[in-house]
């Protein structure tokens, strides 16, 4: 049986890999070529504003907040479970991370502690969509709007595919991920999304003297999608994890946070999104109504099916929302993910044990400030992407039963 997972190239299609596989011969086009244009009048067209593309989520967030020039001391609001390249952006801008309290319904930022944190010094709160759950923007609006507070929504974990949908289209500012694991994939890249005249000046500055990154590097994230199909396949002969392994140490594989991140550096150096990316990511994007309907079929059977054994399922989900992952609490979530993996189910995805992720992330560092319960320490969320089958997830369920009781 083919493993289930989180990140083995979750976005790692036929079509996808393919694309990739394509690509690879065609060194010419990784830095240069039409497809970062096509991707950028796509992204326009469907949310307005001006894009801005560079070569991750977070180095957009950084680009923002280096032309938002946010002053030294000046603060950002940002929830209190979250992934440490969040908080490493706002350092890198100079400015100061405030955390601010989680809605345990939602996984999103408590309104009412964002209102309790806003002082004079405040400049902006970041709106994250967690896992795809859609932040209270009706209300973070209003706030920002009374109190002259920036909104920013942070994009990485969903891309709605309904035109009529508020998500992306509410803040001042909005950044996407085209990560490996993210709503889309161009396995890696980022976008900004501007609605502000001077900013989007400032902004094409950016963009335009931007560095490239290396060719080896293109190439590793082309070989990425191809890399995990095969790791996937050999799972089933017991092969993959020492496939992987090999893959590691021939450094084919590019950490997504790396041991200088977990420290609280980033060294803000914008890039370019490769033109190869942008390729895959417009590939990901044509996809999207597939794969949201395939997110949100697999969302409602976890909705059901958890809601019928008593698992604590949160509030927040609704049934017709494309979950990029569906979060579930146990007590010994870390002990029943061990258990797990006997069965070729993998479900760590780094958002488990920790509330800044991923877990090992030094949060003094991060001036992590706040007290009590570690939200990540019982989470055990279920995977959603296309490479998982409804068969598959009837699998997981039935596995669930058995250590979860
Ligand atoms: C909530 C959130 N925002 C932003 C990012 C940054 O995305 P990227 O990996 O493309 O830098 C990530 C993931 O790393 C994330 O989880």
């Amino acid at each position: 049986m083919y493993p289930i997972h989180h990140t083995f190239g979750p976005h790692a299609t036929i079509g996808f890999a393919l694309r990739s596989w394509c690509l690879l011969f065609q060194p010419w086009k990784w830095r240069n070529g039409s497809a970062r244009d096509r991707l950028r009048t796509t992204l326009q067209q469907s949310f307005g504003g001006d894009v801005f593309l560079f070569s991750s989520g977070r180095e957009s967030l950084a680009a923002l907040f280096r032309v938002m020039k946010i002053l030294n001391g000046e603060e950002v609001i940002v929830q209190a479970y979250t992934c440490v390249v969040v908080p490493n952006a706002i350092h890198a801008a100079g400015g100061v991370p405030v955390y601010v309290d989680v809605d345990g319904d939602t996984l999103n930022l408590d309104v009412d502690d964002v209102e309790r944190k806003i002082t004079p010094r405040t400049r902006a709160v970041i709106a994250q969509h967690t896992f795809g759950i859609p932040a209270d923007l009706k209300r973070l609006r209003k706030l920002c709007d009374e109190r002259k507070i920036i909104l920013i929504e942070d994009c990485a974990h969903t891309l709605p595919d309904d035109p009529a949908s508020p998500i992306a289209r509410t803040g001042e500012y909005a950044i996407f991920s085209f990560g490996r694991d993210k709503a889309i994939s161009g396995v890696t890249g980022g976008a900004v999304i501007s609605r502000k005249t001077d900013v989007s000046a400032a902004l094409k500055e950016s963009e335009l003297h931007a560095g490239n990154l290396p060719h080896s590097v293109i190439a590793r994230y082309l070989l990425y999608p191809l890399i995990y199909r095969k790791a996937r396949a050999l799972y089933l002969i017991g092969l993959g994890r020492i496939y992987l392994a090999m893959c590691k140490k021939l450094r084919l594989l590019i950490p997504i946070v790396t041991p200088e991140e977990k420290k609280g550096n980033m060294i803000l150096r914008l890039q370019k999104m490769p033109n190869a990316c942008a390729a895959l990511a417009l590939y990901s994007l044509k996809q999207l109504p597939v794969t949201n309907a395939h997110r949100r079929e697999l969302t409602k059977f976890y909705r059901d099916e958890c809601t019928k054994y008593g698992w604590n399922v949160i509030p927040g989900i609704e049934t017709n929302v494309p979950l990029q992952k569906f979060p579930l609490f146990f007590k010994n979530a870390d002990g029943i993910r061990g258990c797990l993996k006997n069965e070729n189910i993998f479900l760590d995805d780094g958002w488990t044990g920790c509330n800044i992720c991923p877990r090992g992330t030094d949060t003094d560092a991060l001036g992590y400030t706040q007290e009590g319960d570690c939200l990540g320490v019982q989470i055990l969320s279920l995977p959603t992407h296309q490479n998982m089958s409804l068969k598959q997830a009837k699998r997981l369920i039935l596995s669930l039963t058995t250590h979860a009781g």
